[in-house]
């Protein structure tokens, strides 16, 4: 995680630096920090988020040609201010003073610390980036500049990380690295930069470098080079696409909404509609959605793998229940964490499909990766970031439309995930000869229709917004679902632990009696999922057991689910069951009760405690 921000130009480069941090704020907030270049290295740092890091910038005037910049996501040392980036080498006299701020993680630093330290360089930190600091500091001893200093210095770390470094005696550059941690440049006509993502530098300029793994750049204002390094040596310069991005600073604005998960809450009809515009447009579904080689390799096709983490996990597991159904596939689903560290046993003729917003979870690219290792032929990357790592090691790719999606806790990604899933499933579908072709026609129909419902979905919220003062109370939650919706009791959950910190747990309701019973008093209340699907009378029954020992319960139903408000059972209805589009819909209210519940406890929406959207560790 965290987020990492460079700078040279010919004007002042502290605005951009902020500005670059504010954007990636959403990467980790344990604490920011700056340093530019103005007769010496000048550096700020704070455990408070980045307007307080603008506050000392604008107290202290200060102003520099050069920078580079850090809001972090603590791994290695508490958060505070001695651990918070860049760190410095050459605290000491004769040494050369370097600067450096990290994203990723340095998984050798034990040994290279105790090795720094016998050649005599003082730590002041916890962290594995001081590491970086000293070790660039010594190579540069026997380099003829910092960017072969920065060369000979990777060669020797493990792990995956990003960096950008600064040296005091040239204050006109700076060197940044590409490790397996996603790093880009910025190119504008008063200056050059690098950030962790566009979103950093929007303001700045359109025209942006993606870096490729093991690239080294040094930067100055008025140019940039690109350079391949081996064994710790500069190898040769390479070229890279300069790509205008169609990412505009609109997106990344709040406009009239107070966070951005309520933003990208009410964005998920167009959000959708963006997703599927193609099919929209279409009579037909067609594998090139996919990509030119889908056709041939879903053809090929006789099982899936999915493999992904957190919201777009339970994606998956949504997945998993339409691909059975509709496509008659079957479909394994895993968590990318622990799938990397199994044996699984491969069947041929798997696809393997990573799930990801970001497309940056160092799990879920390592999961991909073991799983080509492994033998799994083929990939598909679902994902909402074009130029991110999954979709640049997948075979074939689906771009989720969402737009940026700041919130932490996910939700707009989410709903797109599923309407993009619900795309595959009908393709394999299709091709396995099981979607006669009035049965497109109607999936075609409900595609175009999910952003009309899910408009509708959304003027529950007054409703929900009452639910939430009463939970606001508690301590715990259960929800529960069945079948394609005991995904959605999970994300329910999950939403709420993440943004409101009330402890939530998931089950399946049939496993109700199997243990969760034992929990349930009034101070528990318990969210049940109830679409008028097959599983409807077997729920009813299952709430019928939490009713009867007292527990209340809060029932999201379909408007022809038939289930009648008493004491201690509230019920909010939905419209009438739509079918494959169910759970999509049923997502929605439970966002909102997670949000309202969070605004009720006035805990930091946005930015939930010890979390971050993009987990690029470990
Ligand atoms: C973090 C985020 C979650 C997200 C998960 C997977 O935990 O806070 O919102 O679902 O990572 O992220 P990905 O980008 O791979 O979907």
């Amino acid at each position: 995680m965290c987020g990492i921000v460079g700078a040279v130009s010919v004007n002042n480069v502290v605005p951009v630096l902020l500005e670059g941090l504010q954007r990636l704020e959403y990467r980790g907030y344990d604490s920011a920090g700056l340093v530019v270049t103005c007769g010496g290295l000048q550096r700020l740092r704070t455990t408070g988020r980045v307007h307080e890091l603008q506050k000392l910038a604008d107290e202290q005037k200060m102003q520099g040609f050069a920078g580079i910049a850090h809001t972090r996501w603590a791994t290695h040392g508490a958060p505070s201010v001695r651990n918070a980036h860049p760190h410095f080498s050459g605290l000491e006299e004769n040494n050369p003073r370097i600067a450096v701020v990290h994203n990723g993680i340095v998984e050798n630093y034990e040994s290279m610390r105790e090795r720094l330290q016998s050649e005599g360089y003082r730590f002041v930190s916890d962290t594995d980036t001081e590491v970086i600091a000293h070790l660039v500091a010594l190579n540069l001893k026997r380099s003829e500049g910092l960017l072969e200093a920065v060369c000979a210095s990777i060669a020797e770390l493990q792990g995956a990380f990003a960096i950008a470094v600064m040296e005091e005696a040239r204050p006109d550059k700076i060197v940044v690295a590409r490790n397996g941690a996603p790093l880009l440049l910025g190119l504008g006509e008063s200056g050059n930069y690098a950030a962790s993502d566009v979103s950093a530098l929007l303001k700045a300029t359109k025209n942006m470098v993606y870096l490729e793994e093991g690239d080294v750049a040094e930067l100055t204002s008025s140019g940039y080079r690109i350079v391949n390094c081996h064994n710790g040596k500069v190898v040769q310069k390479v070229e890279r696409a300069v790509h205008e991005t169609e990412l505009t600073s609109d997106a990344i604005e709040l406009g009239p909404y107070t966070h951005y998960m309520q933003k990208e809450i009410f964005e998920q009809s167009s959000a959708v509609a963006n997703t599927l515009e193609m099919v929209f447009n279409a009579q037909s579904i067609s594998p090139n959605l996919f990509g030119s080689a889908a056709e041939s390799i879903f053809s090929q096709t006789s099982s899936i793998l999915i493999l992904a983490c957190g919201t777009s996990y339970h994606a998956g597991l949504v997945a998993r229940y339409w691909l059975e159904t509709v496509a008659g596939l079957p479909c394994n689903v895993e968590i990318a964490s622990e799938y990397r560290y199994r044996d699984p046993i491969v069947s041929p003729n798997t696809l393997v499909v990573g799930i990801s917003q970001s497309g940056e979870t160092a799990d879920t690219l390592a999961a991909m990766k073991y799983a080509k290792k492994l033998g799994h032929a083929h990939s598909l990357a679902i994902c909402n970031v074009p130029e991110s790592a999954l979709i640049r090691q997948s075979d074939l790719r689906f771009l989720t439309r969402a737009g940026p999606e700041i919130g932490v806790a996910s939700t707009k990604a989410f709903t797109t995930q599923l309407a993009s899933l619900l795309l595959l499933t009908a393709t394999l579908a299709k091709l396995r000869r099981k979607l006669p072709p009035e049965a497109e026609s109607c999936l075609i129909a409900d595609l175009r229709h999910l952003p009309v419902a899910i408009q509708h979905t959304l003027q529950v919220e007054p409703q929900v917004k009452a639910w939430a003062k009463r939970f606001a109370q508690k301590r715990h939650a259960l929800f529960l679902g069945r079948g394609v919706h005991y995904p959605i009791a999970m994300e329910g959950a999950l939403k709420l632990k993440e943004i409101s910190y009330i402890h939530a747990e998931a089950y399946a309701a049939g496993e109700l009696k199997h243990g969760p019973l034992a929990l349930v008093d009034s101070e528990m209340p318990v969210v049940a999922i109830a679409p008028n699907d097959q599983l409807l009378s077997k729920l009813k029954s299952n709430l019928q057991e939490v009713h009867a020992r007292g527990g209340e319960l809060y029932v999201f139903a379909d408007a022809d689910s038939h289930i009648v408000p008493s004491e201690n059972l509230h019920v909010i209805r939905l419209s009438e069951h739509e079918g494959l589009l169910s759970p999509i819909l049923h997502t929605i209210p439970l966002q909102l009760l997670a949000y309202h519940v969070a605004l009720e406890k006035n805990t930091d929406v946005d930015k939930p405690r010890n979390l971050a959207k993009a987990v690029t560790v470990e």
